[in-house]
């Protein structure tokens, strides 16, 4: 089979890595790709916006399958598209992106079915969102409706910082994703994200993840995409996970289904466990990123055949394998990232770092320049992976093979997989 992989990050250089190991995969292009998915398949140059472009391209070269690593192309209904234009997709419809593609839109179907999330309002104007928070009181959560790259939350400590976020996003501050505001209540708990594979119906456990979404050590400074990650999450035990999938995971299949929705690809809950139990935070309707670089490396199956299944609605029954190992990613990213990243400087070193054993370096910010060289193309540059017996052996590997790489231009957390190290030696 022919696939086509969307996306140019470190989740699809991972998604590139699993998918061309699969023996039912022939040809593999990845649209735009980049330097590590080269190694991997061919990329092509596409342009992702142009949905008539894509079906033409997929027409042309026999594509089986199209597979989607980011959000804006699903929610843009790229999928619906290709699937009108006779194509086979991994990934939801526009009108099933809707679960990350607003908030309130899932906020309405927790409600609706009894999914356990955060208590909530939304507010189309200024004053009676400020009246609810004033009701409320803080801490309180206040978010801009769309999709905003991350931006759109803030953690509101007092009733003053409630306010301005809530004049910042009706000002405009956020353009067209703060028009609507979600006002939610603080939870208390440890953040886990958790996957599973759907294909409409059906819903099979993928496995779990935490991410560290702060730009430095110890949670400090602005949020980023995420700086590192590593799977699985001591906090998701089979108990947890098993009551994530009974009150989160499949009500909200089954609600997407009898909507007329029907939710296919992944699903990726951004959890809090809290004393109660595991809370809805939001869906993503994709792999994360960096998660999917600690996924991916523990997944002990056909990763194609999994995708295929999601697309055709045939995961009934289905299970998927897992490695004991534990994987754990750090994120290289250029400085001065989340801000403007400078690009440009030369990266060296990366062979010596993928000649580790159990390491993989994951490309995501990076273009060759003529001469063959390695630059930094991006905010967050490459995911150096390990895989260990333990999230501090997995740690160990990682930061060795990350300090190989000869990167001046790049800076990374140094601690990554801290909270799990701690609970694995009894400390957490
Ligand atoms: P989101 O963009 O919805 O993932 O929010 C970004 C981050 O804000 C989450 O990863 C949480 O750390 C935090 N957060 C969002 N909503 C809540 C909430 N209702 N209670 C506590 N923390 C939250
Ligand atoms: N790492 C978080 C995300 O992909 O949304």
């Amino acid at each position: 089979m022919k696939i086509l992989l969307i996306g140019s990050g470190g989740r699809e250089h991972a998604l590139a890595w699993a998918i061309s190991a699969s023996p039912l995969c022939d040809r593999l292009f990845i649209a735009p790709g980049n330097p590590g998915t080269a190694q991997c398949g061919e990329n092509v140059v596409l342009d992702i916006a142009d949905h008539g472009a894509v079906a033409s391209f997929c027409k042309l070269q026999g594509i089986g399958l199209v597979v989607v690593g980011p959000e804006g192309p699903l929610v843009a209904g790229l999928a619906d598209d290709l699937a009108a234009a006779g194509l086979k997709v991994f990934g939801p419809s526009k009108a099933a992106a809707q679960l990350e593609g607003s908030k309130a839109f899932t906020q309405e179907l927790c409600a609706q079915f009894g999914i356990p999330t955060a208590g909530f309002g939304r507010f189309t104007d200024a004053d009676s969102a400020k009246a609810y928070v004033a009701a409320k009181g803080a801490p309180i959560v206040i978010k801009a409706d769309g999709l905003a790259a991350g931006k759109g939350v803030v953690m509101a400590e007092t009733l003053e910082e409630a306010n301005e976020a809530i004049d910042m996003m009706f000002g405009g501050g956020l353009g067209a994703a703060g028009a609507e505001v979600v006002i939610e209540e603080w939870m208390i708990g440890e953040e886990a994200s958790f996957f599973a594979l759907c294909d409409g119906t059906n819903a099979l456990p993928l496995a779990s993840a935490q991410d560290h979404k702060r730009v430095g050590d110890g949670d400090t400074g602005p949020n980023t995409g995420g700086m590192g990650a590593y799977s699985p999450a001591p906090v998701m035990t089979p108990e947890i996970e098993r009551r994530t999938m009974e009150e989160i995971i499949l009500p909200s299949i089954r609600a997407m289904k009898a909507r007329g929705t029907p939710f296919r690809g992944v699903l990726f809950a951004g959890l809090m466990i809290t004393v109660e139990g595991p809370k809805l935070i939001e869906y993503n309707v994709r792999f994360g990123d960096p998660e999917c670089e600690v996924l991916m490396p523990r997944l002990a199956e056909d990763v194609l055949d999994l995708l295929v299944a999601s697309a055709e609605g045939r995961l009934a029954g289905r299970t998927a394998a897992w490695k004991p190992e534990a994987a754990l990613t750090v994120v290289f990213a250029a400085e001065n990232y989340p801000g403007k990243p400078v690009t440009g400087t030369e990266i060296r070193g990366i062979e010596a770092a993928e000649a580790k054993p159990d390491v993989l370096v994951f490309h995501a910010g990076t273009k060759r320049d003529p001469e063959g060289r390695l630059l930094a193309n991006g905010g967050r540059v490459l995911a150096v992976t390990a895989l260990g017996r333990t999230v501090r052996e997995a740690q160990a590997k990682a930061y060795d093979a990350l300090a190989a790489i000869d990167w001046p231009g790049g800076f990374h957390r140094s601690d990554i997989g801290r909270r799990a190290v701690e609970r694995e030696e009894g400390r957490g």
